[in-house]
């Protein structure tokens, strides 16, 4: 009794509590910068951290509030999830805000398809990341007398040059989502757009069991060779410092990895690197966080509209994305602010977006619904520890696809 009392006066009518998983250095430091932008605004913050990489253990706790009707009131999600919450009815409208602030001429239109279901705005995007960047420690490029390789092979010629040195080639978290993370990128460059998006996207059998798909996992096999013997559920972020302080050389992961690295007060060009994953330079595999704010029954909050409001503020676009490592939500964001890698980014959506380029990230929930996606995920974990060879990992696909969609 005492207990639900205070619970309740805990959660006034101008908190808002926020589900999330950004728990690492440089996701809380970015995060802040929304805390404190609605702080400013006399409305309370009431953190709700979920830790894991990818989202998957905040959409089980998310899950299991919703089902004892204590929904929060906005929760960080990507592709697929906000779609489906939509579909059950759970989340808010937020047409209102959203034609008062214009956001149908700003926000990509890649994002929108997520954003809005059935004619209504239902999430506030918050940034576009994207997973086929490689981050390497600058140093132990130079060495080794590595540049940064262009193609397929010139990184499988710097993998075996490392290992021969006794560096460590490349610092994994052996995690599914983060395996499936990696071959977002290695599918990308092995089989081009078109491959990637009728096996992740249109889910092609015939795709999904070809021979393109068994040399990817080939290639799997390759970066599982150039890992550390300790890479087993490792946490992204523990990759991340092995190349910041120089124990590892690459890491294949989204530009998340980037707030890392400035947290760790390292700078792009000069202590570190970062470049499209060889044979993707034209690619974006996108990842978009939104933020869904969940009908609380009846219109949407003043808290919820605010929240969603100051997400969506040319400054707060600038200023979170600039540490988050990710490009704004918005194409009217000037990357003036943005660092190398930020700049980067920016130009390359926009180009990806206007050549046809850009492709929701199959690990990332965004390019097919999660329990695909998490089919996927149980054959490439296997495959990569060595349960399936490539020709019977390509086959599995082919199977728990079917079974899963
Ligand atoms: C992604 C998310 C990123 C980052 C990453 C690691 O799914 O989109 O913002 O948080 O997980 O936690």
């Amino acid at each position: 009794m005492l207990v639900g009392l205070v619970s309740m006066s805990a959660a006034s009518a101008s908190d808002v509590e926020v589900l999330h998983w950004w728990t690492a250095g440089g996701e809380a430091a970015a995060l802040n910068v929304l805390k404190e932008d609605l702080q400013g605004q006399g409305i309370n913050w009431n953190d709700m951290p979920v830790a894991g990489g990818g989202g998957e253990s905040a959409m089980t706790v998310l899950r299991a509030r919703v089902t004892s009707g204590n929904a929060p009131t906005a929760v960080q999600m990507l592709g697929f999830d906000i779609l489906d919450w939509a579909g059950q009815g759970a989340l808010a409208d937020l047409n209102a805000v959203a034609a008062k602030e214009g956001w149908d001429e700003v926000v990509p239109q890649a994002l929108q398809a997520f954003a809005k279901h059935d004619g209504k705005w239902v999430s506030a995007p918050v940034n576009v990341h994207s997973t086929n960047w490689v981050w390497a420690n600058k140093s132990v490029l130079d060495a080794n007398g590595i540049d940064v390789p262009a193609t397929w092979e010139e990184f499988e010629a710097a993998l075996a040059k490392l290992s021969e040195a006794g560096v460590t080639p490349i610092a994994h978290g052996g995690q599914p989502w983060q395996d499936a993370t990696v071959f977002d990128a290695i599918a990308m460059s092995t089989g081009g757009p078109e491959f990637y998006k009728a096996a992740f996207v249109d889910l092609d059998e015939e795709a999904l069991g070809s021979d393109t798909m068994v040399e990817a996992f080939r290639r799997m096999e390759v970066i599982r060779a150039n890992v550390d013997d300790n890479f087993s559920g490792r946490d992204w972020n523990l990759a991340t410092a092995m190349v910041a302080n120089g124990e590892a050389a690459f890491q294949l992961m989204g530009d998340w990895a980037k707030g890392e690295f400035l947290n760790a007060g390292l700078v792009p060009g000069s202590d570190f690197l970062c470049f499209r994953f060889p044979g993707t330079q034209d690619q974006v595999t996108f990842n978009a966080d939104q933020f869904a704010l969940f009908d609380q029954g009846g219109d949407v909050s003043a808290e919820q509209a605010a929240l969603a409001s100051a997400i969506l503020s040319p400054s707060f676009q600038s200023a979170f994305n600039v540490v988050k490592g990710s490009a704004p939500a918005r194409t009217d964001v000037s990357d003036e602010a943005f660092d190398v890698c930020g700049k980067q980014a920016i130009a390359d959506l926009a180009n990806a977006a206007s050549t046809g380029n850009l492709y929701g990230s199959m690990a990332h929930g965004h390019a097919a619904p999660a329990s695909v996606k998490n089919a996927m995920y149980d054959v490439i974990t296997a495959h990569f520890n060595g349960v399936f060879d490539a020709e019977t990992a390509a086959a599995e696909l082919v199977d728990a696809v079917s079974i899963a969609k």
